[in-house]
C-alpha cells in the first residue's frame, strides 16, 4: 500500500501510484532502514503508459534540435541545482560516500551539456549519385539521422542518476522518446533526476518510469513491441537474457568486467600503488570498470603489495555520511558473494595480507596475495572491495592470463617504457587500456566498451547519439 514514504513514478503523463496500489520497499544499505517505496507497476499500466509515450515521440521529433537542447541544458542547470538533495538520495539508496553522490550529480550536468553541444554538431552526408559504376549525376543522396522512436534505458544501482541520464539524455536528444527501467535500488534517485528534467519544460508523455519487480516488468519492457532500441548497463547475465529475448533491434550492454593491472618490473611503484588502490577500491569495488585483478612480474611483486597494503590500510572505512571510502555494499547477497570468493582463495592457499573482516554489509578492503589460477577470484568478478594479486613469470604469463578472462572491458598497463606499453596493449582483449593509470569510464566523451562477455556497442557521448539514431536515405532524381 502507498505511505506518505512513496515517491510516485511517472506513468502516463502523470505522476501517479500503481492503480493497484503495490509498491517495491527501498532499505537503506546502511541505515538498514526503509526509506521510501515505489509504485509497482503492472504489464496493463505500463503499456497503457508506454502508448502515450511512442505517441509524443512524434511531435518531439519535430521540434529544432534548438528547442530539445534548450529543454536538455535547462534540465542540467536544475540538477546542479539540486545536487545536494539528489546527491543525498544517492548516498542514502545506494550508500555513495557523500562527495562521490554529489559530484555524481554534477558529472551529470557536464555531460548533459556536452551531449546537446555535440548533437549540434551531428549532421548528415550528402552523396553523389555517380560515384558507382553505372550510378548518374543526376542522382544525389540525402543521408539524414532520423531517431529510431523510443527507447528502452535501464540503469544500474552503481551510478543511479549518472549512468541513467547518459542514456535518456542522448535517446532526447536525437528525438526519441524514452522508457526509463531504474534499478530498484536507486529507483528513487532516478525519479528525482526525471522531475528535474520535467521541471525543465519537457512534456511528461516522453518519459515513462517503470519501476516494480524485475520479475513483473523486467522481460515485458525488452520484449514490448514499441521498444525500438535498449542500452543497458548491469550485470553480464542480465545482459545476455536481454540480448537473447530481444529481437531485430539493436542494443547497447554495459556488463561487468575484471579489469587487470599488469605491472612490469620497471614501472613506478609508487604510482603505481596509487592508482591501483584508487582503481579498485573507490566505491568500495562496486564500479564495472574497478581494477580486479593485479598481474605482476615475480621480482617486484613484493614491494608492490607492501606498497598496495600501506595505501590500503589508511583507506577510511565506515558511513557514506563521513565520506568513508570503504562503505557498506549494496545488499547482504552481494557482501556474501564477495566473502565467498575471499574464503574460496585463503582455502586454496591465497594469503591476506590485509582485511578480511567483515561487519554485516560492510566489507573491510581486503588485500590478497599468491592468487593462482584454480582461484575463483582469479576470474570471478567481485562487486565489492577486494583485490587478488598474482604473480607471474613474464609478461608473456601476464597477457595471457589478462585474455584468459570471459571479461574484455578495460585494463592498465604500469612501465616507464611507453613503446613496451604499448605494444601490451595492442594484445589486450578489452575495450580501452590506460597506459600508467587506473582504469575509469572517463573521461565521458571518449569512447567506453567492452568485449567479449563485458558488453556490444559503444557508449561514449558521440557514440551514444549515433546508437539511437539510424540513416534515413532521400534520393532525389533531377
Ligand atoms: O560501473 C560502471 C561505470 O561505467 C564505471 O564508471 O569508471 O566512472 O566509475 P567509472
Amino acid at each position: 500500500m502507498p505511505t506518505d514514504q512513496t515517491v510516485k513514478t511517472l506513468i502516463h503523463g502523470e505522476w501517479n501510484v500503481s492503480s493497484s496500489h503495490k509498491t517495491v520497499d527501498i532499505y537503506s544499505p546502511h541505515k538498514n532502514e526503509l526509506i521510501g517505496q515505489v509504485p509497482s507497476l503492472s504489464q496493463e499500466e505500463l503499456d497503457a503508459s508506454i502508448k502515450s509515450t511512442v505517441e509524443a515521440q512524434v511531435a518531439w521529433e519535430s521540434k529544432s534540435i534548438q528547442d530539445r537542447g534548450d529543454i536538455l541544458k535547462k534540465w542540467a542547470d536544475i540538477l546542479e541545482e539540486r545536487k545536494e538533495d539528489i546527491g543525498h538520495a544517492i548516498m542514502n539508496e545506494v550508500a555513495k560516500k557523500k562527495g562521490s553522490a554529489v559530484s555524481e550529480v554534477t558529472r551529470t550536468a557536464d555531460y548533459i551539456r556536452y551531449t546537446v553541444e555535440e548533437a549540434f554538431r551531428l549532421d548528415g552526408d550528402v552523396k553523389r549519385g555517380d560515384g558507382f559504376k553505372g550510378g548518374s549525376p543526376q542522382k544525389i543522396g540525402m543521408v539524414e539521422k532520423a531517431p529510431l522512436g523510443t527507447i528502452l534505458a535501464i540503469g544500474p544501482f552503481n551510478y543511479p542518476v549518472n549512468l541513467s541520464a547518459s542514456k535518456i539524455a542522448p535517446a532526447l536528444m536525437q528525438g526519441n522518446s524514452v522508457i526509463f527501467k531504474p534499478a530498484t535500488q536507486g529507483a528513487i534517485s532516478g525519479i528525482k533526476m526525471v522531475e528535474a528534467l520535467i521541471d525543465a519544460g519537457l512534456p511528461k508523455e516522453l518519459i515513462t518510469i517503470a519501476t516494480g519487480r524485475g520479475s513483473v516488468i523486467g522481460d515485458f519492457l525488452v520484449q514490448h513491441p514499441s521498444v525500438d532500441m535498449i542500452t543497458f548497463t548491469g550485470g553480464t547475465g542480465t545482459g545476455r537474457h536481454i540480448s537473447e529475448l530481444s529481437s531485430m533491434i539493436p542494443v547497447v550492454l554495459e556488463l561487468g568486467g575484471k579489469d587487470p593491472a599488469i605491472v612490469l618490473e620497471d614501472a613506478d611503484l609508487d604510482k603505481t600503488a596509487k592508482e591501483i588502490v584508487q582503481g579498485a577500491y573507490s566505491y568500495s569495488g562496486q564500479r564495472c570498470t574497478a581494477i580486479k585483478r593485479v598481474l605482476v612480474k615475480d621480482e617486484i611483486a613484493d614491494e608492490l603489495a607492501g606498497k598496495i597494503q600501506a595505501q590500503v590500510d589508511d583507506l577510511s572505512v565506515g558511513m557514506p555520511e563521513d565520506n568513508a571510502t570503504i562503505t557498506p555494499l549494496i545488499n547482504q547477497k552481494s557482501a556474501d558473494d564477495v566473502q565467498n570468493l575471499i574464503d574460496d582463495a585463503k582455502e586454496k592457499g591465497a594469503t591476506v595480507v590485509t582485511g578480511d573482516k567483515r561487519e554485516d554489509n560492510l566489507l573491510y578492503p581486503t588485500l590478497l596475495d599468491h592468487v593462482t589460477a584454480d582461484m575463483n577470484v582469479a576470474w570471478e568478478e567481485p562487486f565489492g572491495p577486494v583485490l587478488p594479486i598474482i604473480r607471474v613469470s613474464d609478461q608473456e604469463e601476464a597477457i595471457r592470463l589478462a585474455n584468459e578472462s570471459e571479461y574484455g572491458l578495460q585494463a592498465s598497463v604500469f612501465s616507464k617504457d611507453t613503446e613496451r606499453a604499448i605494444s601490451i596493449a595492442n594484445r589486450l582483449e578489452v575495450g580501452s587500456v590506460q597506459l600508467n593509470a587506473k582504469t575509469e569510464r572517463g573521461p565521458d566523451h571518449f569512447p567506453f566498451l567492452g568485449v567479449k562477455a563485458s558488453g556490444l556497442g559503444v557508449q561514449g557521448i558521440q557514440e551514444s547519439l549515433l546508437s539511437v539514431v539510424r540513416d534515413k536515405v532521400t534520393i532525389i532524381n533531377m
